[in-house]
């Protein structure tokens, strides 16, 4: 007879359960892993139907899920909006009509600009919020996924707005949402170096705007990083949804665009011509996109042995540029866009950062169907 004792036994027994368990949970978290590999693939023309309910945009997670129809109707329900809620009265009517809802920011990668117009998209639909913004300080740390994290959020409200910075993981998110018995929408926020696509309602909502509805027919010149920058990559994609567009990509050679975008501008027949040349390329725009250098996606210090001085809006070039044109910038800027132009009436961007405001609370107002509520109000 052995002289095990019964303790020893329990433990042993204790420790076969828990790695039973762990082993049973990584071989299911492969399979999940294996799905979403092959799901990633399938073009996202295809796709676009997983993220989209009743006919409408559900999970809002790619630019090219902005049709012209769309984007028109999001550019009528944002200026009703902006225009009814001057007063207490159309304010209080906006106030009430998401008062139900609750919405997460989950912003884990640095934001000041996204993180505000669409905290205070949600206020003035009245949705109430939560956000978090560091998961140092989130059960992440405890060693809690972060697709386990976003299933929590679930758990307490009714949309997620994401921004992270693996690129793809606000679409796996929204694809792991889906599967749940409690799926809420996903809005993304800026994912990776792949893509930004309220940035680009809100960009296109500001050619919009400046050029009284008619867009077709412009040329748009974006400057700076095209490489790794997601807002020139998600801009470019609506491009396909208006006539006669001309880009023009001004970079330094190591930042030009990547290929997938100008080969989707050539499938859609977009005409556009890259060049290292600024001043000419500003020249001839109707709008200046200018962009900063990415540098946080470096690898060995690139952006440092790249000379980006000549990639720089100055007044010296504002006599020089279409006296009807404007200048546009994401932001945050550096030098790439000196202060004395702040004071250009072609300046655009702090009116662009308000546009963005107003076209992602018509955004979110479409996803849960009060749009036509707002259209309607007198
Ligand atoms: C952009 C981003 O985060 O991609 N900023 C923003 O959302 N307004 C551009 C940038 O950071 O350069």
């Amino acid at each position: 007879m052995s002289n095990i004792n019964l303790s020893e036994i329990k433990v042993i027994k204790i420790d076969i359960i828990f790695k039973g368990g762990l082993m049973e949970r990584n071989s299911l978290m492969k399979s999940v892993e294996k799905d979403w590999e092959k799901f990633l693939l399938i073009p996202i023309s295809e796709k676009l139907q997983y993220f989209s309910r009743d006919g409408r945009i559900y999970d809002c997670l790619f630019a090219q899920q902005l049709d012209r129809d769309i984007l028109t109707h999001l550019f009528k329900v944002a200026d009703v909006l902006r225009k009814i809620t001057k007063n207490k009265e159309g304010m209080r009517f906006a106030n009430g009509l998401m008062s139900h809802k609750r919405s997460m920011l989950y912003f884990v990668q640095p934001s000041t600009r996204t993180f505000l117009s669409f905290l205070n998209a949600c206020h003035i639909l009245g949705i109430k919020t939560g956000e978090i913004r560091d998961t140092s300080i989130s059960s992440e740390l405890k060693g809690e996924t972060p697709e386990d994290s976003v299933r929590t959020f679930s758990s307490y409200v009714d949309l997620i707005i994401m921004r992270h910075p693996l690129p793809n993981f606000v679409e796996k998110s929204a694809w792991l949402m889906n599967k749940t018995k409690r799926p809420v929408p996903i809005i993304n926020g800026g994912s990776g170096k792949d893509q930004h696509p309220t940035q680009a309602l809100l960009d296109i909502y500001t050619l919009y705007r400046s050029f009284n509805g008619e867009i077709d027919g412009k040329t748009i010149a974006m400057v700076g990083d095209l490489k790794r920058g997601r807002t020139v990559r998600s801009l470019s994609y609506l491009m396909k949804n208006y006539r006669n567009m001309k880009l023009i990509y001004i970079s330094p050679k190591e930042f030009a665009m990547e290929k997938d975008i100008l080969d989707f501008l050539k499938r859609h027949n977009i005409s556009y011509y890259e060049t290292d040349n600024f001043e000419e390329g500003i020249r001839e725009a109707d709008a200046i996109y200018m962009t900063r250098i990415q540098d946080e996606h470096d690898k060995n210090g690139e952006s440092n042995k790249v000379d980006i001085s000549a990639f720089c809006l100055n007044g010296n070039h504002l006599n020089k540029i279409k006296k009807d044109s404007i200048i546009m910038h994401p932001l945050p800027r550096r030098q790439e866009i000196s202060v004395e132009v702040d004071d250009d009436p072609r300046a655009m961007y702090w009116r662009q950062e308000r546009n963005g405001m107003w076209v992602r609370a018509a955004l979110i107002s479409y996803i849960f169907g009060c749009d036509e509520d707002i259209l309607k109000y007198k």
